[in-house]
């Protein structure tokens, strides 16, 4: 028999969209001279990376790298592949991660650790949602939205079972 998923709004469209508008201010101000390099981290964040980066009033190239770790499941494996890498040189670039949300960090970690060998000046990242939680990796965080409880969200381009990306806000999946 099909289990009942409930949907428990947890974050409304229009929050998210003045916290987009914000964390753009904040990224304008630091980055307007670096002609840096955006790089949106697959699937997830391709609603939140059209969004932030309409509202960039500078030049910037734009990128993306695509993970997967989690497949199926709805608790992350541990072990992150790479399953699209840059087209870009990101040597003496200043580089921007734009990701959906971080969880464990161990994605976000790995993909810092494969940059970093390629000698950028900088990696940051720019997160919308991060779960309060406690991590075992360090991580280059420069700019959150939202910190969310530990519980499985969707919507806004975050997915459960490839489900639900398209909601205009984020939710929390009730299995
Ligand atoms: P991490 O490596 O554990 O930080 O997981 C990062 C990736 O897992 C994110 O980029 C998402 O794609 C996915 N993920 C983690 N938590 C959630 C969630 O609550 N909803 C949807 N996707 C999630």
């Amino acid at each position: 028999m099909e289990k009942e998923l409930k949907l428990v709004p947890i974050l409304t469209t229009e929050q998210i969209q003045e916290k987009v508008t914000e964390l753009a201010q904040k990224i304008t101000e630091e980055y307007q001279d670096y002609f840096p390099l955006m790089v949106g981290i697959l699937k997830g964040c391709f609603i939140f990376a059209a969004d932030l980066l309409r509202q960039l009033e500078f030049p910037y190239e734009v990128d993306f790298l695509g993970t997967s770790s989690y497949g199926d499941s709805t608790t992350s494996s541990g072990v992150v592949k790479l399953t699209k890498d840059l087209d870009f040189n990101v040597e003496n670039r200043h580089v921007l991660l734009i990701e959906d949300i971080v969880d464990t960090g161990l994605t976000l970690h790995y993909l810092c650790d494969i940059l970093k060998r390629r000698e950028p000046l900088s990696v940051n990242i720019v997160a919308l949602v991060e779960k309060d939680i406690p991590r075992t990796v360090d991580l280059p965080v420069k700019y959150i939205g939202f910190k969310v409880p530990n519980v499985y969200v969707a919507g806004y381009g975050l997915d459960w079972k490839e489900q639900f990306r398209g909601l205009p806000y984020i939710a929390q999946v009730i299995e």
